[in-house]
């Protein structure tokens, strides 16, 4: 028989939707835990406000709070991703694939034929989870990131 401690573990699917500006508090928050540089609410809601910026929240199951975001900026056939992350209990359970799949398929459906990326060489979960969704290295700028000496690797995918 189940344990009752067996239930509270189970984990409900990700559900992936839209991004609204009621959802910009849960996304500072993830973003300033996730980046040396967080963006606050006031460019949450200018992002947001953007016409060509497409935003994509994923939570454990449809009525749960964001446990994470993607933001992409599209000029038709291109886009670019501009930020994606994961709130850091939520990590590795299959929540960011489902939320990029998702987005993917979107910008697809507007005619997007091309998604760009920039990541950090030392990012090994990111790039995991981008060579997965059929990203390959197209560029490398050398020493892109300051602090670190990594450099910042170029992302392309074709759909
Ligand atoms: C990168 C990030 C979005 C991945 O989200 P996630 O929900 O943890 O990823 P998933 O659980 O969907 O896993 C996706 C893939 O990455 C792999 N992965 C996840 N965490 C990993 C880790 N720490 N090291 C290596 N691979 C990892 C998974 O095994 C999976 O690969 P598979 O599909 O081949 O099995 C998340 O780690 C994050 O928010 N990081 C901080 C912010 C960041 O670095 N954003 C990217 C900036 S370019």
């Amino acid at each position: 028989m189940m344990e009752l401690a067996d239930l509270f573990r189970r984990r409900r699917p990700p559900y992936v939707r839209e991004a609204s500006e009621r959802d910009i508090a849960h996304l500072a928050g993830i973003h300033a835990a996730a980046f040396a540089r967080g963006w606050d609410h006031q460019e949450f809601e200018r992002m947001l406000a953007q016409k060509s910026v497409r935003a994509h929240v994923v939570c454990e199951g449809a009525g749960g709070a964001p446990q994470g975001f993607v933001l992409s900026h599209v000029v038709a056939p291109e886009a670019e991703i501009l930020s994606i992350a994961i709130a850091g209990p939520a990590r590795g359970r299959g929540l960011g694939r489902a939320l990029l799949e998702h987005h993917l398929g979107r910008l697809a459906g507007e005619g997007v034929t091309t998604s760009f990326l920039e990541v950090d060489e030392a990012n090994a979960a990111a790039i995991r989870l981008y060579e997965g969704l059929g990203y390959a290295v197209v560029s490398r700028r050398r020493g892109y990131y300051g602090d670190s000496g990594h450099d910042a690797l170029l992302l392309r995918r074709d759909f």
